[in-house]
């Protein structure tokens, strides 16, 4: 048995520090497959368990809001066998875990291009959507057909039609009117982002609203990534600081006057 699976991380963590928002960008699912001579989708079932495991560990700690990039608007370029056995778990599975939600406070919430999703996941989507509308303990955003070029570039377009038509003048296009405009307005920026599978890259992940994000990678494959996982990296992000551009110093100085 190695060290690491002996180590857990759940009591190292300060629940007075625990990051509100995360979000993860799952890879790995086709190489974990191909790697014991299955098909890609046999990892992309196989994910969803690693899919509920962090959604409950984080429910379990507190953590108000997990976003996941489930489907990006690059992996519709992806064989249509492959685009359709997603699109069919997908549905499966949220129609499957509305239990598993509810059990653990847990609200659905979907960001990207929904439109663009078969008619049978946007029925299930907002279903589960209206049946978790009330649940406050944790939002849980599936990020699908979602590119975050898109998103700015929609915003963009929101603002430049507000801007015609009078309703803001130019001064009012700032930082935080994009981000008004963005699918994700009504959450905070996330602080930590995990990417599993050892790639060390965003791919138009949450651009804009990564810009001060803690990124943390990991060589796990997404199915095999479980709920200690989950912990040990929130612990790393704990023992790191966060200086949004400022000095060490001034930032320990602000910590010892909060006080
Ligand atoms: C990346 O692995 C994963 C995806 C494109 C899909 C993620 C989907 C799931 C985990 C299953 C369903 C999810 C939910 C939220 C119900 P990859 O196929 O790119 O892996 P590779 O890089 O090894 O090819």
């Amino acid at each position: 048995m190695s060290t690491e699976s002996i180590i857990s991380y759940k009591e190292k963590i300060d629940a007075a520090k625990l990051p509100q928002h995360i979000a993860i960008i799952m890879d790995g699912n086709g190489r974990w497959a191909e790697a014991q001579g299955k098909h890609r989708i046999f990892g992309h079932r196989n994910g969803v368990k690693a899919v509920r495991e962090v959604a409950e560990g984080c429910a379990e700690l507190g953590v108000k809001y997990l976003t996941l990039y489930a489907f990006s608007t690059e992996n519709w370029n992806r064989p249509k066998q492959e685009v359709s056995a997603l699109m069919e778990l997908l549905f499966l599975t949220i129609g499957r875990e509305i239990k598993t939600l509810q059990k653990n406070g847990i609200r659905l919430n979907a960001i990207g291009n929904i439109h663009t999703l078969p008619a049978s996941n946007r029925k299930a989507l907002q279903e589960v959507m209206e049946a978790t509308k009330h649940n406050t303990r944790m939002t849980l955003t599936l990020a699908l057909s979602y590119g975050s070029r898109e998103e700015l570039a929609e915003a963009a377009r929101q603002l430049a039609e507000d801007y015609k038509s009078g309703k803001i003048t130019l001064e009012e296009i700032s930082a935080s009117n994009i981000s008004a405009h963005l699918y994700t307005k009504d959450m905070p920026d996330p602080e930590l982002m995990i990417r599993t599978s050892g790639e060390h890259r965003i791919s138009n992940f949450l651009l804009w609203q990564a810009a001060y994000t803690e990124l943390y990678f990991t060589e796990k494959f997404w199915p095999e990534f479980n709920r200690n996982d989950l912990f040990e990296a929130i612990y790393d992000f704990q023992n790191r600081e966060r200086r949004f551009g400022k000095t060490s110093e001034q930032i320990h100085q602000q910590t010892t006057t909060n006080y």
